[in-house]
């Protein structure tokens, strides 16, 4: 199997469980992830989903693995000033990058080349060197701002993935709308998945 190494950044807009979903689906088809998050994030993960992410990377990396249980990937939590992280390097990039959720602050600061965290400094990193980076910006209405700072990101080479589920599917919880964005990041990484049926197929054979 071909593992991929994935860094994982949840900011502080709304869709937490997009964000960990996506890095339970990472984990559980065996990946290696580093993981970091905002403090914004902290308050929204509290916020929406109850989840308390603590401040310091190794608590995090225990309290997840015991939440998310066993899985066949690696996870390496790191702290928001964690400038030895691998990332944190064009030497040791890794194979992709997902802001999930991700702040219009943070975007702009990616779009602005502003990489005074980690976050946005692995963001820079994987623009420079051409390596994907997905953005999943959530705000609602788009200022003309936003919107020029996710163009600016597209020509930079960066896929804008906004968490619109399509409802061609018949969604039937707020689980299937979560898988189906999450399935559309794990595409965009090459990470095989299958929660979500694909347009033109039937899940049954006999469909
Ligand atoms: C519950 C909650 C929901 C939020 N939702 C959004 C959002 O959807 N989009 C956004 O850009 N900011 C949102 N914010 C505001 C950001 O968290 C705030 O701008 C923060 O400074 C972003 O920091 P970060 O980019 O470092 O995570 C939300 C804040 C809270 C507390």
């Amino acid at each position: 199997m071909n593992r991929k190494t994935i860094t994982l950044a949840l900011t502080g807009a709304s869709g937490m469980p997009y964000g960990m979903h996506l890095l339970e689906c990472l984990l559980q088809s065996g990946q290696h992830v580093h993981l970091v998050y905002s403090q914004a994030a902290q308050i929204v993960a509290k916020q929406e989903m109850g989840l308390a992410l603590p401040a310091r990377p190794q608590d995090a990396k225990k309290m997840l693995c015991e939440r998310i249980g066993p899985f066949n990937g690696e996870l390496h939590v790191h702290g928001r000033d964690d400038w030895y992280a691998p990332m944190a390097s064009g030497s040791n990039p890794g194979d992709a990058m997902v802001v999930c959720p991700c702040t219009m602050g943070t975007l702009g600061k990616i779009a602005g080349g502003i990489s005074d965290d980690l976050i946005c400094r692995a963001a820079d990193v994987m623009l420079k060197e051409k390596r994907p980076l997905i953005l999943v910006p959530r705000e609602t209405p788009f200022s003309a701002i936003h919107l020029e700072n996710m163009l600016k990101l597209s020509h930079a080479g960066a896929v804008i993935l906004p968490p619109n589920p399509g409802f061609y599917n018949h969604p039937q919880s707020v689980q299937d709308i979560v898988e189906f964005v999450v399935a559309r990041i794990l595409d965009h990484l090459g990470v095989a998945q299958e929660l979500a049926q694909r347009w033109g197929e039937s899940r049954t054979s006999s469909d």
